[in-house]
Parts: C-alpha cells; structure tokens; sequence
C-alpha cells in the first residue's frame, strides 16, 4: 500500500535506472551461435530480422541499417533532399531527426504539439507544409500512434512522402494498422524507421530497420547502406558468388553486423511479452499518481491505437522540474528528458532563427516534462517505490 505523505520514502540501496535492455541467455546464445558460425558482419540474421519486419508491418521492403539515424539520413539521401528543401517535422522529438535534415544541407520545419499527448498536431504539421516541403515526419511519440490519417492527407495533397518516426514503436497500432503498415490490405503505406537502441522497445545494442513500400526506392536504400556495392559482401564471397563489383553512386556504411542482427530476432520473438509488461507497469503508474497534485500523468490519444509505452512521461507542475530530478536522483532514481525542444538547440536557433515563443504548447511541455523508469525488468515494487518518491517530493513542495 502506498504510504502517506507524512512517513518519508525508505532510500533504496540500489539505483532504478530509466531503462534497462530486456535480454537474457537466449540473446546470449543467439550471439554465441552468430560468433561461431563463421559469418559475424551482415548476412543470414540481418536477412531474417528484415524478413521479421515484413510480416510485422506488412511492408514489402525492410532494410536493417546501422541506428535508425543512418536508416534517416539514406531515407533523405534516396529522396533527394537538399538545400534548399524544407522537411516538416515536430520540434519535440529527438535532435538526430533535425542534424539529419540540417546535414543533408534542407531545412527543418517545426510543428507544434498537443500538450496533453505531445503528439504533433496534424493541422499545424498540414500549415507549415509550402512548396519547399519535400517530406513530413511524424513522430510516434513515447510509443503511442500519432494521428496518421490526417498527416497522409496532408502529404498526398501536396504529393510528398510521409516518413513515420518509429523509433518509439516497435508494436504501436494506429486504427489497427502497425507502424509501418498498410492503411488498407494491399495498399501502400509510408516509409517508417524504427530504432533498435538499447532503451527502445526492441534492442539490438545499436541497429535500426526502414520499412518502404517503393522498389526502387528499397533498391536506393541498399545501395546507400552499403558503399554503393549492388551485393552484400555475403552473397559476393558466400559459395556460388562473385567477388566483383562496380559502384554506380557512392555510398555509406551503414549495415547491420549478424552479431546485432542475432540478438533482434530473439527480441522480436519476445516483442509482445515485452510490450505487455510495458503496459502493465504504465497502468500501475496511472493509478499510484492518479490524483497527485502537481504532476500531469500521460493524456491517451483519442484515437484507436494500442501503446507500445515506450516511455512514460509525466510533466511536473509542482515543484520546479530540475529539483524535481534531483530528488528524484537523491532517492536513487534515475529519468530522462524527451526531448528538449528542437528549435530551441543552440544550432537550430542560430541557423534558423527559431525562437522562445515559436511553440508555445512545446516549450511548455519542454520545460515539465520527465520520464520516469519504465523497462520490462521493473518490478511492481520497483513503481510503487517511485509514485511513493513522487508523491513525497510533491508534497515537500520545493523538491
Ligand atoms: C524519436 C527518435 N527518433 C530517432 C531516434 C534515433 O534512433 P537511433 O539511436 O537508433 O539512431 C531516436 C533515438 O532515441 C528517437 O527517440
């Protein structure tokens, strides 16, 4: 039972981390048998984590890639972005998204968010879309949808492709269609980019997948995450294959090794387990700061969707929020920050003349939001432990 706000948090010995990887002996094994085999860069798991990701979206394409930052920037090299193309994307979400845009010499665009979902708004996305605007990307917040239908009607309207920001959603579900995926059986869906970095939903230490719907665009992809050469160095030197090539464009090195690749495929096998847990300990949290004055627990998006809980973000009211995150440190646990408003980075301000006042629901946000620990490995204990640590500093009322 949660204790009264009188009886102080008993400071636990060890530290609750933001997140922790969910991995045990079959990822162990699964790199074992990769290491053993002969054949540790790209090759037969990279194959296989790319043929899991068709099925689970649906997309005829899936191209693993090295973090879904390198997936990002082939997705705008094969698009052809560059100066002097704008790409609309929310402010609050994370700065690799705008150095991508910035390196390949375009300009971001920002977008204002709900306050209450930190979704990006469709309709503000929609009014900073002008001629310049050769792609949009949404962002599936924490890990719940955001609003698609009207963003790919946006994009259609103005004939440019929509690139979902998947690193959140590994498992997310938009009006039952997964991240990635078709709106209607047979049709085709946007370009999506998951991450596979170790606090996402899915790990595998570092990699990323691109799903797409475009041949030639899928065929781009793979010549740009690897040097340019049109066979993978496993087909090239595998028994019945040629080591020549040629390069038509040069390229990156973007590929995923099979030693990462093993470990994905054994976490996509146990992806719905994960997210499950992810869910329950979200609930958990709901209810023990349910009614807590002085922080805003997570608005659910009033679409049909299913949450991958990516993360939980609460924004404080309260107290000031970095004494808030100290005294949540001194009781030995640890947040995050998702994100600091993009157009308020150093960089982005000097470059692009973005100011305080630009977004006011984002900068709001911005300055009250924290995520809290959230890993399927955390016990029920483990949340009751940081609702009680909440609801003390709360009720302190200076942090
Ligand atoms: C919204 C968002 N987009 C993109 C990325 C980049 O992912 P990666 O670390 O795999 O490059 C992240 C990673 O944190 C993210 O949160």
């Amino acid at each position: 039972m949660p204790r009264g706000t009188d009886a102080p948090v008993k400071i636990r010995d060890d530290f609750l981390p933001l997140s922790r990887p969910a991995l045990d002996e079959e990822e162990e094994a699964a790199v074992v048998r990769s290491l053993r085999s002969g054949w540790i860069t790209s090759g037969p798991r990279v194959a296989e984590l790319e043929g899991i990701f068709r099925e689970a979206t649906g997309a005829p394409h899936a191209v693993a890639v090295a973090s879904a930052t390198a997936g990002l920037h082939i997705v705008l090299a094969a698009l052809g972005i560059g100066p002097g193309d704008e790409v609309v994307t929310p402010s609050l979400t994370f700065a690799s998204t705008v150095n991508q845009v910035v390196l390949r010499g375009a300009t971001p665009v920002f977008a204002e968010c709900d306050y209450g979902t930190l979704q990006v708004l469709p309709g503000a996305l929609a009014a900073r879309i002008t001629p310049r605007t050769k792609a949009v990307i949404p962002v599936h917040f924490a890990g719940a949808p955001a609003d698609l239908d009207p963003i790919r009607a946006a994009a259609d309207r103005n004939g440019i492709p929509l690139i979902e920001d998947a690193a959140h959603a590994v498992g997310t579900v938009y009006k039952g269609v997964p991240a990635g995926g078709p709106p209607r059986p047979g049709a085709a869906g946007n370009i999506a980019i998951f991450s596979f970095h170790p606090i996402k939903n899915i790990t595998t230490a570092e990699g990323g997948m691109v799903t797409c719907y475009d041949d030639a665009l899928a065929a781009r992809l793979r010549l740009l995450r690897f040097h340019g050469i049109e066979r993978d160095a496993w087909k090239r030197y595998g028994k019945g294959g040629t080591p020549h090539y040629d390069i038509r464009e040069p390229g990156y090195k973007y590929n995923l090794s099979d030693l990462h690749a093993a470990i994905g495929v054994v976490q996509m096998r146990k992806v719905a387990g994960l997210n499950a847990r992810r869910a329950e300990l979200a609930r958990r949290y709901a209810a023990g700061l349910s009614g807590v004055p002085g922080i805003d627990p997570p608005e659910t998006v009033p679409y049909p969707h299913a949450h991958s809980w990516h993360l939980f973000i609460v924004k404080v009211t309260g107290v000031e929020r970095d004494a808030f995150i100290a005294s949540l440190a001194e009781r030995n646990v640890g947040v995050g920050l998702h994100f600091p408003p993009c157009h308020l980075l150093a960089y982005v301000r000097e470059r692009f003349g973005t100011r305080e006042g630009d977004l006011p629901n984002t900068e709001r946000a911005g300055r009250r939001i924290v995520s809290l620990p959230l890993f399927p490995g955390m016990t029920d204990g483990d949340v009751d432990y940081v609702c009680e640590a909440v609801r003390e500093i709360l009720a302190g009322g200076s942090g």
